[in-house]
């Protein structure tokens, strides 16, 4: 696969993740908006990671490098709910996405909380088999809760993983 990691030869081990912090708001907008089709800003990055329900891990070239990937949950323990996760285009398809759950799995289940919940819209296949290999299960269906880019109704799927 072409991209960033074959570009510059960086593979699974070459990824570092870490917490993340107000610094990377641009970072992880930039990567929102390429990967959704309602873009959060800067600002609105900022705001979620300073609120004090949220929880958020980047992935990083290297440990000190370019973000690559970000998740963001929010949630009151036991339950968290992931509000975004986002891979940049050039990086996905190389495990970032898988990391950064397995990570934020082990680090919230060190602080207490047992449940993980999401929505994902339902033709969404590369988040579903993310989540489906993470463990998530289906246990919920919101129909036309979407529109896909070409505006028809497309169904949320609620999904839960016990991390406990
Ligand atoms: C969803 C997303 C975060 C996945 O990140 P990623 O780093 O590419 O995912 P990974 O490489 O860790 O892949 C995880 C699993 O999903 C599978 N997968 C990833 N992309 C896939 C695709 N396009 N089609 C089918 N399966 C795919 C992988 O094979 C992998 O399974 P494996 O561990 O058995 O090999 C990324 O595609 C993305 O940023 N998409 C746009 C934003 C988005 O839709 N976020 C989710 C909103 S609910």
């Amino acid at each position: 696969m072409s991209g960033l990691f074959d570009r510059f030869g960086f593979g699974r081990r070459e990824v570092a993740l870490r917490p993340a912090r107000a610094a990377d708001a641009e970072a992880m907008a930039r990567l929102h908006a390429a990967s959704f089709r309602l873009g959060w800003d800067s600002a609105e990055f900022e705001r979620l990671l300073a609120n004090r329900l949220a929880r958020a891990w980047v992935a990083t070239r290297g440990p000190s490098g370019a973000v690559l990937g970000f998740i963001l949950l929010s949630g009151v323990s036991p339950e968290i709910e992931i509000l975004s996760i986002a891979v940049a285009p050039s990086a996905r398809g190389h495990g970032v996405g898988r990391r950064l759950v397995e990570a934020a799995f082990g680090a919230l289940a060190a602080e207490g909380f047992t449940a993980v919940f999401l929505e994902v819209e339902e033709g969404n296949r590369a988040a579903l088999s993310l989540y489906a290999r993470s463990g998530f299960r289906e246990i919920g269906r919101r129909e036309g809760y979407y529109r896909t880019g070409t505006g028809q109704p497309a169904a949320a799927l609620t999904m839960r993983r016990d991390i406990a």
